[in-house]
């Protein structure tokens, strides 16, 4: 299968065999795997392929000549990753929807998939990675043919409704082939050389492990799709949505956060570092509360020497000092020199969705700072045109370090 075919050169993007796949590691490790041999980078790649977010889910493209579509000296490549998503858009006249007239409960049934109609409609969100020409093909346009070529194959495929990257290049490049790119920042955090006190920590936390974490993840999944449906019918008790206004909701599903860890649990040990086995905490709920505890999610990142917050929620404002509290205790007892927590978006739509991070309520000694990312740029085509057919202004709710890839 190819995507297209007239081009000057008569280039196609296709999907790498499993020859071009191993191929294309050999040369991302310069640039992604430096820290790593190559045979362990190799290794790390093989591993991560077979983890439920790859498999199937997950395809190479390769940019070849039309004439030798096996080649190894491919002029480009890139990861294209399929995961389920949310989008929903308003009416610019903001009309009220269909569920709203019905009155109905915001109580979130299997989504539709595909219904016009003004809606959250659920389907796949294609997050691209790994962007690559080798440097003697560079400047020549390779790249950008091959991400033209990526878009449209993309844009076609059924439930379509989002492309999602993240750029390491700019705003400029991936903005000139339909992907529009944001500003994004972050909060570091300094990790002190002395342990937390336990009191801090104490008995209301309990550490979360890739054992006992799944159905805290499938929880917060519903919990975040049943305040997509409450935007969308108005009761969202914190706001309306904005009239012409674009959501989109990456789901913080299972099979994301376990390709994290495996990550870091392949990296850790490699690097010679002992394998990490805490991957977050939740504060203990009290009994009988439905709601979803408050949590934090981390993945160790032992090549920048960083921990990672992949997610976070809470239901008390002052949870979020405990869980910060216990994601720097991590980070010290493992040897990482920073806490690094992405600003999200628009927390004000999702109440206890995104860290709001006060650093003057915050300990002095891990000496908060807020920093405007060169790197890790998000960046969304929207495809979901049919459906969602506004060009309003785009909020991407919860984009937080478990949506990057
Ligand atoms: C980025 C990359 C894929 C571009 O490949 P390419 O085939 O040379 O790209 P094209 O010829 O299609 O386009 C080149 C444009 O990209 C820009 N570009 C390339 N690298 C860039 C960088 N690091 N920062 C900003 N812009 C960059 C060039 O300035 C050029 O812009 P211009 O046309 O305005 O002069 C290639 O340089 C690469 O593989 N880099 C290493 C891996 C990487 O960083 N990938 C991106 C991860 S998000």
């Amino acid at each position: 299968m190819t995507l297209s075919s007239t081009n000057e050169l008569d280039l196609i993007v296709k999907p790498a065999s499993p020859e071009q796949v191993v191929a294309t590691w050999r040369r991302t490790h310069v640039v992604w795997g430096k820290k790593l041999t190559l045979e362990k980078y190799l290794e790390r790649e093989q591993v991560l392929s077979h983890a439920a977010f790859t498999g199937p889910n997950l395809t190479v493209y390769v940019l070849v000549p039309r004439s030798q579509p096996d080649t190894l000296d491919m002029l480009a490549h890139c990861d294209v990753f399929k995961r389920p998503c949310l989008v929903y858009s308003v009416p610019a006249t903001n009309a009220p929807s269909e569920k709203l007239d019905n009155g109905s409960s915001t109580e979130s049934e299997a989504l539709p998939s595909g219904t016009p109609s003004n809606r959250p409609t659920q389907g796949d969100a294609y997050s691209i990675a790994s962007v690559f020409c080798p440097h003697k093909y560079r400047g020549r346009g390779y790249a950008s043919l091959m991400m033209k070529l990526v878009y449209q194959h993309l844009q076609s495929q059924p439930n379509a409704l989002v492309s999602t990257l993240y750029s390491d290049v700019g705003p400029k490049f991936y903005a000139r082939q339909g992907w529009d790119t944001y500003r994004a920042f972050h909060y570091e955090i300094k990790v002190p050389s002395s342990p937390a006190s336990t009191e801090e920590i104490g008995d209301r936390v309990e550490w979360l492990t890739s054992n006992n974490v799944d159905e805290l993840v499938q929880q917060d999944c519903r919990q975040l799709s049943d305040k997509v449906q409450a935007l969308a019918l108005g009761t969202n008790p914190v706001t309306s949505p904005s009239p012409g206004g674009r959501y989109l909701l990456i789901l913080p599903n299972n099979a994301t956060m376990e390709w994290h860890w495996l990550r870091a649990q392949f990296v850790g040990p490699a690097l010679g570092y002992t394998q990490p086995e805490r991957f977050g905490c939740k504060i203990t709920a009290p009994t009988g509360t439905l709601s979803v505890p408050s949590f934090i999610l981390w993945i160790h990142d032992f090549v920048t020497k960083e921990l990672h917050v992949l997610r976070t929620h809470w239901n008390h404002e002052h949870d979020q000092k405990l869980l910060l509290t216990a994601a720097v205790e991590e980070a010290r007892q493992c040897g990482l020199g920073k806490v690094i927590v992405w600003k999200v978006d628009h927390p004000s739509l999702f109440v206890s969705e995104g860290p709001r991070i006060i650093p003057e309520e915050l300990p002095v000694e891990w000496k908060v700072k807020e920093v405007e990312r060169i790197d890790s740029l998000p960046a969304v085509a929207w495809f979901a045109s049919e459906e969602h057919q506004s060009e309003g202004p785009l909020t991407w709710l919860c984009n937080d370090r478990y949506g990057w890839v």
